[in-house]
């Protein structure tokens, strides 16, 4: 299947119109890379977070380019990418070559927002953008209407197992009302089966989870405690 037709079928998915609970590698283990991703995708993961980390923007190095094209043949998830870099339109494509679905940036980057919105648009992958808990919602009101995608960020990024900020959470009914129902709103930082709901009464519909997933003895069982959790506020 070629990238575009991937896309096409996988951008489908993201629209698709209920919870979605991202499972992030980076709290895997990663010597047993696939075993565990086979899990989570056999157990009912939505999408596949993959956490870029450069060094600069945030203090911490993850992983690249060729990690993702190693797991793009094993897995059929939509990869969700978050780039925690400062240059993501210099890296978009790679990163789409090797198999990323959507590529979200930071609005915090020093690139101009829409030049970076076209660069990963030419790639054919969605777009979508993340605000560091420090950065006002305001900060991207005027280019909502050009992402499928806004990702708050529940802690500073950089690192997995962290506390959740709960005062994230007027940022999220701010952004809620502005964006089309076709346009996601994630959270990433600290969600478990305690804090998902909470972001999810406010608005979010799509759920990354790291260390509440992976770093959990049974990583399907966590994954669907954290989705019954989260569905219970939809569905009381
Ligand atoms: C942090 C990353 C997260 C991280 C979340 O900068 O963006 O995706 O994996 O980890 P947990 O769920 O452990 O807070
Ligand atoms: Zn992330």
């Amino acid at each position: 299947m070629t990238a575009t037709s991937r896309n096409n079928l996988n951008l489908r998915g993201l629209k698709s119109p209920r919870l979605r609970v991202a499972p992030s590698v980076l709290a895997a283990d990663f010597g047993r890379l696939e075993e565990e991703i086979r899990r989570v995708e056999e157990g009912g993961a939505d999408l596949l977070h993959l956490d870029i980390m450069d060094g600069h923007f945030v203090p911490n190095i993850s992983f690249g380019v060729p990690v993702i094209e190693k797991l793009r043949p094993i897995s059929k998830l939509f990869f969700d990418t978050h780039l925690m870099i400062a240059e993501p339109a210099r890296y978009a494509e790679a990163f789409v070559q090797a198999g990323a679905d959507l590529i979200t940036f930071h609005i915090e980057v020093r690139d101009d927002p829409r030049r970076v919105i076209d660069a990963i648009r030419r790639t054919g992958a969605g777009v979508g953008v993340s605000l560091k808990p420090g950065t006002p919602a305001d900060a991207v009101f005027d280019i909502l209407p050009l992402v499928d995608l806004v990702l708050v960020m529940t802690v500073e990024p950089g690192f997995g197992g962290q506390s959740y900020m709960p005062e994230m959470e007027t940022k999220i009914d701010a952004l809620r009302p502005r964006l089309r129902p076709d346009q996601r709103l994630e959270v990433d930082g600290g969600i478990d089966a305690t804090t998902a709901p909470r972001t999810v009464r406010v608005g979010a519909d799509t759920l990354v989870a790291g260390s509440s997933i992976f770093g959990q003895p049974d990583s399907v069982a966590a994954m669907n405690a954290i989705r019954s959790a989260a569905e219970r506020v939809l569905r009381p």
